[in-house]
């Protein structure tokens, strides 16, 4: 199966409309510097991007749906590119030094997940730091929809919980090493709904 159709997203993005930022952008953007670059991975529709280029980081944004890139790009020109960033063919020339991925990571399967690990360490030097924020296998929404492996289900679209002790193994394997990282139920509460949530900062080490 091809988890990286982008019909999903681009269907999702042209009723989606929250443009607050993230708890997760709050707190990473504590780590950044003014006048530092970042990455934003799988940006959506830019409301962490946004948030981030009003604090004075230079920011690009890529993501795979070209609706959510086209109605970014019509409020901000040249900062948002349609990108897939688990393919084989996935370039950047720039480094940069943040890479941000909110929400990203639950929704690509593991294969993809080792793809975007090995594209993602092309774009970071030595002191780039990686923020990631995922959904975990203690997330209660794994319990919905419809189970195909013992951590991904498909409901209104495919998800793959996290399991997290598997996570830092890979990570490791790929030349990353974990610098923080925390769980919670509280990280990405919404409406009546308290997602399992684990957030990470990563170097490569290689
Ligand atoms: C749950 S949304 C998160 C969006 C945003 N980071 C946020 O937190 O609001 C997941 C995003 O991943 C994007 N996406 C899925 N597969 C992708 C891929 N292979 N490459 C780039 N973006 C992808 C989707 O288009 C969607 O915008």
């Amino acid at each position: 199966m091809n988890f990286r159709r982008n019909s999903y997203w681009n269907n999702f993005y042209s009723k989606f409309s929250l443009l607050d930022e993230s708890n997760f952008a709050r707190f990473s953007v504590k780590y950044f510097k003014k006048n530092s670059s970042l990455l934003d991975v799988a940006c959506g529709n830019g409301r962490d991007t946004f948030f981030f280029i009003k604090k004075g980081i230079k920011c690009k944004g890529i993501d795979i749906s070209k609706i959510a890139i086209k109605n970014n790009s019509k409020k901000l020109k040249n900062i948002f590119e349609v990108k897939d960033a688990c393919s084989d063919k996935f370039k950047i020339r720039k480094k940069y030094d943040y890479i941000y991925c909110r929400f990203f990571l639950h929704t690509i399967d593991q294969e993809s997940e080792k793809s975007f690990l090995r594209n993602i360490k092309k774009v970071m030097m030595k002191k780039s730091k990686l923020f990631l924020e995922f959904r975990t296998t203690k997330d209660p929404m794994m319990k919905k929809g419809k189970k195909i492996s013992y951590n991904e289900v498909i409901s209104d679209h495919y998800r793959r919980f996290i399991d997290v002790e598997n996570f830092i193994k890979n990570s490791k394997e790929y030349g990353f090493k974990i610098i923080f990282k925390a769980s919670s139920y509280n990280f990405a509460k919404f409406k009546n709904e308290r997602p399992h949530i684990c957030r990470m900062i990563l170097r490569k080490t290689n």
